[in-house]
């Protein structure tokens, strides 16, 4: 059932172009001109009149609302917010009833994020969920339900779901575009194109999957390292160290690559490893500067960049990991795969259960 891979997550990983293609799959018309999704009910004049979104989940699923808040902003112009399930309720969040709350679920079962569904619809807020599995409990109770066609996903480390998770926001920003009128027909089509690339070029970083093995066994030599990023490359940045602690037992932190000479960098010493994404092209210059940072103080800094910016970001950095290139806000399905790569082979070196990580549990139906 591991179809030839050693674990469930590699097997998972593998699977994404393939997840990809499907939750894509009828919901782009044939001219690939506009995204249809059939399935959401809600009628033009509702969409047009919704005044504000708030994205809620928990864990990986929140850190796919991390991207899809910015996704949402830039396509369609709406303001968003991102919360945790589990603090959600607690803020007194204002919903009003033209706020869509989108909650986003793998499993569709996580306790947290239905109480947080239930808030919203106590407050008369139409919900949208973006969930994993066709019949779960927050499929059945929101009123709108974007399926992502990942297919069951056993490892406890989620994987395949939030890179599904992204391509949903992908569609549905692309959705409240076309209907609130906020980017031009050959904006929309530049980025279904681009989208449609996705699938091959994930498969371009799993053929290079040894180089991260090897990378992988070097970090998993340290008791400690930091993320960092800046915009979309700080959402991701929070993705891979969430999946890093959780099946290596490595600590580490994700960072905005601004923030550290806030307080951070007191923690960077000789040798310590920081994975730097970099591949947001207006934000280049100002995270090339954080890089440096770090390195005059003894850091060895990894870099996850686009292919063609060897030169600028390679020089700056100790080692570079290219990825192929797509449309700045496509970047985090691409930039993701490094690093849960990353994630499983630092597992695998230090001989944890890689599928079934200590203390943790695939769906979490506690509060
Ligand atoms: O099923 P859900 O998407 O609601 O699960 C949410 C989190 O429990 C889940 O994403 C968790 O963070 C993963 N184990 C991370 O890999």
């Amino acid at each position: 059932e591991k179809a030839g891979f050693d674990h469930f997550m590699l097997k998972e990983i593998h699977e994404q172009p393939q997840a990809y293609r499907d939750t894509m799959m009828g919901r782009i018309s044939e001219d690939g001109k506009s995204v249809d999704l059939k399935e959401v009910e809600m009628t033009d004049e509702q969409i047009k009149a919704i005044s504000k979104i708030h994205i809620v989940a928990c864990g990986t699923a929140y850190h796919a609302g991390l991207v899809g808040k910015t996704v949402i902003e830039s396509l369609a112009r709406i303001p968003v917010e991102t919360d945790v399930a589990s603090e959600y309720r607690y803020r007194s969040p204002i919903i009003t009833p033209d706020t869509l709350v989108i909650v986003v679920s793998q499993s569709g079962e996580t306790a947290d994020t239905l109480a947080a569904l239930r808030e919203a619809k106590r407050n008369d807020a139409r919900v949208l969920a973006i969930t994993n599995v066709v019949g779960s409990s927050i499929a059945r109770d929101a009123d709108d339900v974007i399926t992502t066609w990942a297919g069951p996903e056993i490892a406890v480390a989620s994987t395949k779901a939030y890179s599904s998770q992204l391509i949903a926001f992908y569609l549905l920003g692309l959705y409240l575009a076309q209907v609130r009128g906020t980017k031009t027909q050959d904006e929309i089509t530049e980025v279904i194109d681009a989208m449609k690339q996705l699938p091959e070029q994930v498969e371009r970083i799993l053929e290079q999957s040894d180089i991260y093995k090897q990378v992988a066994e070097a970090v998993s030599k340290h008791s400690n390292l930091f993320f960092i990023g800046r915009g979309l490359d700080f959402a991701v940045a929070q993705e891979g160290s969430l999946k890093l602690k959780e099946i290596s037992y490595i600590h580490s932190e994700a960072y905005p690559a601004g923030e550290l000479k806030h307080g951070t960098l007191a923690l960077i010493e000789e040798g310590i490893p920081v994975i730097s994404l970099v591949t947001q092209e207006e934000l280049y210059e100002k995270t090339l500067s954080n890089i440096k940072e770090v390195k005059a103080r003894g850091a060895h800094v990894l870099a996850i960049a686009n292919a063609g910016s060897e030169a600028e970001v390679g020089r700056s950095v100790d080692e570079l990991f290219a990825i192929p290139k797509t449309l700045p806000i496509l970047t985090p399905a691409l930039s993701v795969v490094p690093l849960q790569l990353l994630s499983y082979h630092a597992s695998l070196a230090l001989g944890h259960d890689v599928d079934k990580p200590r203390n943790l549990a695939k769906s979490v139906t506690v509060e």
